[in-house]
């Protein structure tokens, strides 16, 4: 194999292990649905084997079906993940088997394939990037199941950096052009394509996410029982929901305590807040006197690169994630304090944009000019309109490997079980 089939290798390797770690538990809590929102986790582990025999091995390999019978089990979009619990899926030690038979045969596909070959699915191992990215992504959605099941002792915390206070509270952002989205990165998806040119004014952006410490302070000044800061169908979500904290957040004895996998701590005031809905960010940010950055300004911030012309992969520039520039990956299961990561700043200074805590932005999914769906509709394309929220940069329950200055991803605006937060921004006075 070469260098580059090395490195597939490597990352299929890594992505299962982690897949099997978060499912290394008993039987009955992987079947046990923990939460409507949420799939048994043994339905994930084997939907990601499925996806991986759908994509590699029948459509870019041409490999008769293994088990046709249970396509429709796994497909997503055939049953809602409330049902899931209801249906004949896999067990676990079967659910093992299958995702490793298939993983066998993936990595004979990947011995014998031309990564040259003109083909879209394997140009570039665009079909191993695919499936690698999809399995981090249902890690990320197992971690979030995991943290809805209170299940203590299940998932590993770790070390991190520690913060920085103090700092510019904001980044300036002069007005002017600059290129959003890619056509060179080989493993973007559809909805990151194609690159095209966007023109904005000047803006200020938070250089820092909303901190724990600046959202209590939205909460006790009041916030939750003030419809001046919320939307309309924000306001009605308020009241509807009866929520007055971020999930996992409860007031006792004066103090704030957050249930994180299972256990309790008092909320850790110097670290970037997360569960909180796009109506939240969205209304804290009115009442901090701004509002929630554009997709554009977001990603302006994070990535464009004004002195070379040209955006950077990571806010830092093209060179990988390292446990210095960014928290991702799961290296601990929270985010690290504020200002951890001074080397990992964007160009115009904006810190901790990937990592940490996916970030709501203003702008609602939606295809770019020239759009044009890849390898599937499904993918991206039936998500585009008003219903899902666009949220950038990554979690540090994300991998690097889908996380990018680019990568976009998408939720409606009342999920809180995602490891979600969120920063400011304001547009420039005129001069
Ligand atoms: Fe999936």
């Amino acid at each position: 194999m070469n260098d580059f089939k090395e490195r597939i290798a490597a990352e299929l390797i890594a992505v299962r292990d982690r897949s099997l770690a978060y499912t290394e538990a008993e039987d009955d809590l992987l079947v046990r649905q923990h939460s409507p929102l949420m799939s048994p986790l043994v339905w994930d582990l084997a939907h990601v084997g499925n996806y991986e025999e759908l994509w590699v091995l029948r459509a870019a390999a041409g490999i008769t079906p293994l088990r046709p019978e249970i396509d429709d089990i796994y497909d997503a979009f055939k049953t809602p993940r409330k049902d899931r619990p209801t249906l004949p899926f896999l067990r676990p030690s079967e659910a093992r088997d299958y995702i490793g038979g298939v993983r066998g045969r993936v990595l004979d596909v990947l011995d014998a394939v031309d990564l040259e070959d003109p083909s879209p699915l394997r140009r570039d191992g665009f079909v191993f990037g695919l499936v690698i990215q999809h399995e981090h992504q249902h890690d990320e959605t197992m971690l979030a199941t995991l943290q809805l099941s209170r299940q203590p002792g299940m998932v590993r915390d770790g070390a991190l950096p520690p913060g920085r206070p103090g700092g510019a509270d904001e980044v300036h952002v002069p007005a002017g052009p600059f290129l959003m989205g890619t056509d060179t990165l080989p493993w973007a998806y559809d909805n990151e394509r194609p690159a095209h040119r966007v023109d904005l004014p000047a803006y200020w952006i938070d250089r820092l996410p909303v901190g724990n410490a600046a959202y209590a302070a939205f909460i006790e000044d009041g916030g939750y029982h003030d419809p001046r800061w919320w939307t309309p169908e924000g306001w009605k979500w308020r009241q509807e929901s009866g929520v007055f904290a971020p999930l996992f957040w409860v007031k006792d004895g004066g103090t704030w305590w957050r249930s994180r996998f299972g256990r309790t701590e008092p909320v850790p005031m110097d670290e970037p807040v997360q569960h909180v809905c796009w109506y939240e960010a969205d209304a804290y940010a009115r009442w901090a006197g701004k509002r929630l950055p554009t997709e554009a300004e977001w990603e302006k911030a994070c990535g464009w690169d004004a002195a070379t012309g040209r955006a950077r992969k990571y806010p830092w520039g093209d060179q990988d994630p390292t446990p210095e520039l960014a928290n991702l990956g799961h290296r601990a299961a929270r985010p690290a304090p504020l200002g951890a990561y001074p080397g990992g700043a964007s160009p115009y200074g904006a810190e901790q944009m990937v990592g940490d805590v996916w970030e709501w932005t203003g702008t609602w999914f939606d295809g770019y000019p020239g759009f044009s769906a890849f390898p599937y509709r499904e993918y991206s394309e039936v998500f585009f309109g008003r219903d899902y929220r666009v949220l950038r940069g990554g979690s540090w329950a994300a991998d690097p490997a889908a996380v990018r200055t680019t990568f976009r991803n998408w939720d409606y605006p009342i999920r809180r079980q995602i490891f979600t937060g969120f920063r400011c921004a304001r547009t420039a006075e005129q001069r």
